[in-house]
């Protein structure tokens, strides 16, 4: 699905296809495909090298590890997710392995999330990051011990058909994702101050 239309400057392809439905197919990911994820997601950068992430994952067929992570998602979400054939906590080690704390452990595992997610892109799979979960249940119910940091779950599947989605969840499906223009985004070395790449010529 090619679903921006609003790019004023060329992007790649993979970015431009990225998204985030509500609506899954319930097909199983095939375990390479699923496999390459966690690969893609391997090879972000990370501050010393750290590779602060960490990701627990289940299949649907893999059921008490399946609902031990879906029961932690609000119900909102769960209704979402339900079909969706796999599952993901990502997780983040606050301290290097010294024990030194890691200021940049959530941004380095952002970064491994989004080398993931643009890897099922190109898969022709989708994914839908959500903060909307338990994080108290999460580590508990998961086992995840002190100086780790539940950081987002996120469902992984085939596209689904909207059809299939109750009509509440159906009217939240965004037609389009509306972006801030690159002016509010992006200054020069002054805040606020405009930067000179935008200007004509
Ligand atoms: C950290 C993070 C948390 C999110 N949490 C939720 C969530 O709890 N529920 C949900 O439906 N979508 C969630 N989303 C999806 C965003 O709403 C979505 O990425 C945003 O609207 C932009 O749409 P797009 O990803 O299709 O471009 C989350 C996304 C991110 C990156």
């Amino acid at each position: 699905m090619d679903n921006q239309t609003d790019n004023p400057y060329p992007i790649h392809d993979l970015l431009r296809q990225r998204w985030s439905p509500r609506a899954f197919d319930d097909r199983p990911i095939e375990p390479e495909k699923l496999r390459s994820l966690f690969e893609a997601a391997r090879w972000a950068p990370s501050l010393d090298n750290g590779q602060p992430w960490r990701f627990l994952v289940a299949t649907k067929d893999e059921t008490a590890e399946y609902e031990r992570l879906f029961n932690c998602l609000v119900t909102g979400n769960q209704k979402s997710a339900y079909r969706a054939p796999v599952l993901m906590l990502s997780v983040a080690h606050l301290q290097f392995e010294d024990g030194s704390p890691n200021a940049h452990a959530l941004h380095d595992t952002g970064m491994a999330v989004e080398n993931l997610v643009v890897q099922a892109t190109a898969l022709g799979l989708v994914a839908r990051q959500m903060a909307g979960f338990r994080i108290d249940q999460a580590r508990e119910d998961c086992r995840i011990p002190d100086g780790y940091e539940p950081v987002v779950m996120i469902a992984v599947g085939y596209p689904g058909d909207p059809a299939l989605q109750s009509d509440r969840l159906r009217a939240q499906e965004p037609p389009l994702p509306v972006r801030k223009p690159l002016t509010e985004l992006v200054y020069s070395a002054t805040w606020e101050l405009p930067s000179s790449i935008f200007r004509q010529g």
